[in-house]
């Protein structure tokens, strides 16, 4: 048998997907499960992007391009970076890969070496501990808390770092709680990285999905210094409905953009042509359909957190999240009790037990390090929503 590498072996599956296998399992077998797992718009690609991927074939742009990324993509993503970001960048800074999560692999692989340690604020999105270590730097998660809003403060920052810090991941808007750090929020924790040095892999991938009227405000966006400090990772995949597009991208220090571009010509190489010309629709069309998008995602949340607020007599409650399509529904408020003679006490429990005795599937905060809540997606239809929330209603009044 080929023995697995220590790098490869020392990664988690990714929880997530596996939940949904299940829940697609019961589905194939007919029952009608409610999914709070997917991690995905559940509306259209806009139509002028996928006709844009259309006449990129019809044109015939199906040959190898530049492994970076287009120059009229690049182009596209600092107009983008600058209009709505107040970034400056040349095309040169900019890659293009395949996802978000792409970006991220090449951001931490272009950055830590081995033993290097990368602060992780808690709760995570489940991929950034498992590319850290793949890259063979240490992940150092800083637990955040309810009371915060599930944000770091810039004095729990200041005390994770150590000599071998190199990096800290910032997600705002976050997935998986939906917090969304504040501009003075976000000055104070970069006034922290520019004193230590460290560097920022700023992933705004959710930075379209803010529902406090606020706008997003790029950290790289601080100071020139933070902005030298910062590796911006974006995609199109959330914010137009393109998650099976596969097209992400991220920008730089020159240098460092540099070396992302030389390892990817010698990986994956150019994601694929037509997806690109279709991101360059993207970023450059209507932004019309994502207007749509979002408010309909802010009513979801509406309803969402009204049904919940029900929820207390229930031992149920959670955080108001601001932006991204995500929940923390805290169900440790259950633990020590029992369900049909099983006694409670994890969050991976719980989302087994609400799949295979409510149908309705959930992702346990353990997958996120945080082992008191469950998170719901609201990128649903609303009657299934409200049938799910029914449901887990039910869960929580059925124990004892
Ligand atoms: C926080 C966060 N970053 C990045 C990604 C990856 O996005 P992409 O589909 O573009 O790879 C996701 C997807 O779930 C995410 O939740």
């Amino acid at each position: 048998m080929i023995k697995v590498s220590r790098k490869v072996a020392a990664i988690a599956p990714s929880m997530t997907l596996a939940i949904s296998a299940k829940a697609n399992e019961l589905k194939a077998a007919g029952e009608k499960v409610i999914n709070f797992g997917v991690g995905e718009p559940d509306f259209d690609t806009p139509a002028h992007i996928v006709e844009a991927a259309k006449d990129a074939l019809d044109k015939g742009y199906t040959k190898y391009v530049a492994a970076a990324g287009l120059p009229a993509l690049r182009k596209s993503v600092c107009r983008k970076l600058k209009e709505e970001n107040g970034l400056d960048y040349s095309p040169s800074q900019v890659i293009v890969s395949n996802g978000a999560k792409h970006s991220i692999f090449n951001a931490v692989f272009a950055v830590v070496d081995d033993g290097d340690e990368v602060i992780i604020p808690s709760p995570y999105w489940l991929t950034y501990p498992e590319v850290v270590k793949s890259c063979g730097g240490v992940p150092v998660f800083v637990e955040t808390t309810r009371e915060s809003g599930y944000k770091m403060t810039p004095a729990q920052l200041e005390s994770a770092i150590t000599p071998k810090t190199k990096m800290l991941i910032f997600n705002t808007p976050s997935n998986p709680t939906g917090a969304v750090y504040s501009e003075a929020e976000i000055r104070a924790i970069a006034a922290v990285c520019e004193k230590h040095g460290v560097v920022v892999l700023s992933d705004e991938i959710y930075e379209k999905l803010i529902y406090t009227g606020e706008k997003h405000f790029s950290i790289a966006s601080v100071s020139p210094a933070m902005k030298e400090l910062t590796i911006v990772v974006n995609g199109v995949s959330k914010s137009y409905a393109m998650t099976g597009w596969r097209l992400g991208y991220l920008a730089c220090a020159e240098n460092i953009a540099k070396a992302i571009a030389s390892f990817q010509s010698h990986s994956t190489s150019n994601v694929n042509t037509m997806t690109q010309y279709a991101a360059i629709a993207a970023l450059d069309g209507d932004q019309k359909p994502v207007e749509e998008m979002v408010a309909a995602f802010k009513a979801r949340r509406e309803e969402m957190i009204s049904v919940l607020s029900g929820y207390k007599d229930l031992g149920l409650s959670y955080v108001r999240p601001d932006g991204a399509f995500y929940v923390m529904l805290i169900v440790c408020g259950l633990y020590g009790k029992t369900y049909k003679g099983v006694k409670l006490e994890s969050s991976m429990q719980i989302a087994d037990l609400l799949l295979t005795e409510k149908k309705v599937a959930v992702t346990p905060g353990v997958c996120f390090g945080d082992d008191s809540a469950i998170r719901l997606s609201y990128a649903l239809a609303p009657e299934e929503m409200k049938e799910g929330l029914k449901r887990i209603a039910e869960f929580a009044a059925e124990t004892v």
